[in-house]
């Protein structure tokens, strides 16, 4: 331990997740791409304290466990240990009391499953610990009217008024804890409780929304709505270049451009759209329209490449994308853009059924553009997941 911290936070992540049901224990589940034990992690080490980390891990996942740990602590890695945990919250909290520093005086208790606590949070029980040497927990009042149910009867409502939930993380002075959990006999639902039992005080402070506990899967899409859109905006690139073929309709952007020469091409050589399908693709992942649609498929053979746009979104909003825009910028000597832009800008948006903007240039004589030989189409889009 590098610098002997007087702070732990002991994260309890060994549960097998079984209300919320998924293949994985819970902890290493998911939430908008990352797994909920590093989102809680990465709460964790926004603490400016320094201070001591163990997580404990179900045994098959120990490795996990410490590379998502390494990874969230980055230069605080040397302060994080990994320990397995038991049958039972209670036994997972015990094993992670056994790898304590001895430095440590001010221990907080987290359940992983609450993956989107703040610091503050952590903060402030910690402040809570250090000026009244009590059991602190986090708590918010309980505003739904309680019911007393017996044999499936309303017996009555309880006053709430002195009702509170209870979050973690909960923190205790560390001599004290270690002292109830080793005269504990019973199994206890926190560990306020087992703390109380043993005859500590335990005093609240403010909890926090965000301290929600994962438990099923609503929590789970609660969770992802929380975090919104922002973890899951992507960007791409496409680039598409087409020479013209005088003997060839010119189909560009979707329009049909009469009096102009075509482009050359398996299909109707349409860059505009090409290039609008390969920046979806590559938005989404999903590789590049060669890769999806080769040329020699005989289905795109002389196909109008509106075929192409409607195949491309079919796969990335089948991946879990929305559209949000797409950029088109145009690179040719003609057709002249500019007298169609809106039309164009319409067409290209109801196909891609998101707001598409065109800009284009001419290339000041220089290059294949300049010299007239044909097309050059970049285009970028952003999706959301
Ligand atoms: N926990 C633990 N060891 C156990 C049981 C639970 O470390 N033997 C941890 C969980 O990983 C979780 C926290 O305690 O972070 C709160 O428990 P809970 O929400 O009940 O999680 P699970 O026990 O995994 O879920 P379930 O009860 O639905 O199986
Ligand atoms: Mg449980």
């Amino acid at each position: 331990m590098s610098d002997q911290p007087r702070l732990a936070v002991i994260v309890v992540a060994a549960g097998s997740g079984t209300r919320l049901g998924h293949s994985e224990p819970k902890a290493f589940v998911e939430l908008r791409g990352v797994t909920i034990l590093e989102r809680c992690l990465d709460n964790v080490f926004d603490s400016s304290t320094p201070v001591q980390v163990v997580v404990v891990a179900p045994v098959a996942k120990l490795a996990s466990a410490r590379s998502i740990a390494t990874r969230s602590a980055g230069p605080a890695a040397a302060s994080v240990s990994v320990v397995a945990g038991g049958d039972t919250r209670q036994a997972s909290v015990s094993a992670g009391l056994a790898a304590l520093a001895d430095s440590v005086e001010t221990v907080l208790v987290h359940d992983a499953a609450r993956a989107l606590t703040p610091a503050s949070l952590l903060d402030r029980v910690v402040r809570q610990v250090e000026s009244t040497g009590s059991g602190v927990i986090p708590a918010l009042p309980v505003t739904d009217t309680v019911k007393r149910i017996r044999e499936g009867v309303v017996a009555e409502t309880v006053d709430r008024s002195d009702l509170v939930h209870v979050q973690t993380p909960q923190g205790f002075p560390r001599a004290a804890l270690d002292g109830a959990y080793a005269v504990a006999t019973a199994e206890h639902t926190d560990d306020a409780a087992l703390f109380s039992a043993a005859g500590g005080e335990v005093v609240t402070v403010e909890g926090d929304a965000r301290a929600f506990k994962i438990t099923t899967p609503w929590d789970l899409r609660r969770a992802e709505n929380v975090l919104g859109v922002s973890r899951g905006i992507r960007t791409g690139i496409g680039l598409d270049v087409h020479a013209y073929d005088e003997e060839s309709p010119m189909w560009f952007g979707g329009l049909y451009w009469p009096d102009e020469p075509g482009l050359a091409g398996h299909s109707d050589g349409d860059a505009a759209l090409h290039a609008v399908c390969d920046a979806l693709l590559s938005a989404a992942g999903l590789g590049d329209l060669g890769t999806r649609f080769g040329s020699a498929d005989e289905r795109f053979r002389d196909a109008r490449s509106d075929v192409f746009v409607r195949e491309t979104l079919a796969l990335v909003t089948g991946a879990g994308f929305t559209v949000i825009n797409v950029a088109l910028q145009i690179t040719a000597n003609r057709p002249r853009i500019g007298a169609r832009r809106g039309e164009l800008e319409r067409r290209l948006g109801e196909l891609v059924g998101a707001p598409v903007s065109v800009s284009a240039t001419t290339a000041d004589g220089l290059g294949m553009t300049g010299r007239g030989e044909g097309v050059a189409c970049i285009a970028t889009a952003l999706l959301s997941s």
